[in-house]
């Protein structure tokens, strides 16, 4: 099966939504609450369509979006990294396939941070895999710095 990992279009909006919202990835965000599409593709656009710092790359399966690995800049002028696959496509390896290119694709310059919490052992993992390091953790989260 052919999986292309490329830069998200306008139009993926809805496929990044829908995995977004997923009850069963909601769970391990910082908001963890449903947001209407309407709100979604406002903040989409304003984010990866009018500022052209942020990232956000998906990987397609079968033409289909399977998943989202969104770079964004914070205050520090690093990168918050947040990642998901919609959950038919996890456990197979994809969500490594999707960090590990979109690594490739957005360069070194910047640092990436990632916060996962404690009990995300799938995310911990991933992001162990890719050469992110712990380097702080609180009650709730691990926090991980991506070392080039
Ligand atoms: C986190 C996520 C992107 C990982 O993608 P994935 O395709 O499911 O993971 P992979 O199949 O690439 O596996 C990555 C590693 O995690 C391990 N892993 C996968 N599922 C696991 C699980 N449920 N428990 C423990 N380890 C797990 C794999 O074995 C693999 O490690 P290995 O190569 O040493 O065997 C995906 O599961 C997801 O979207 N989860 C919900 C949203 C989320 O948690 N996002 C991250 C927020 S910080």
């Amino acid at each position: 099966m052919e999986n292309i990992i490329h830069q998200a279009r306008r139009d993926d909006s809805r496929a990044v939504w829908k995995i977004r919202n997923h009850p069963a990835n909601r769970c391990w965000f910082n908001t963890t609450e449903a947001i209407s599409f309407g709100s979604h593709d406002g903040w989409f656009e304003n984010k990866y369509f009018k500022n052209n710092e942020n990232k956000c790359f998906v990987l397609e399966q079968s033409g289909a979006v399977a998943g989202y690995c969104r770079f964004d800049l914070n205050e520090d002028d690093g990168y918050i990294i947040s990642i998901a696959l919609d959950p038919g496509y996890q456990g197979r390896g994809l969500g490594n396939e999707l960090l590990s290119g979109a690594l490739r694709l957005i360069g070194a310059g910047k640092s990436i941070l990632a916060e996962v919490k404690r009990e995300n052992s799938a995310s911990l993992r991933l992001f162990e895999k890719n050469n992110f390091i712990k380097y702080k953790e609180d009650k709730e989260n691990i926090y991980l710095k991506y070392k080039c």
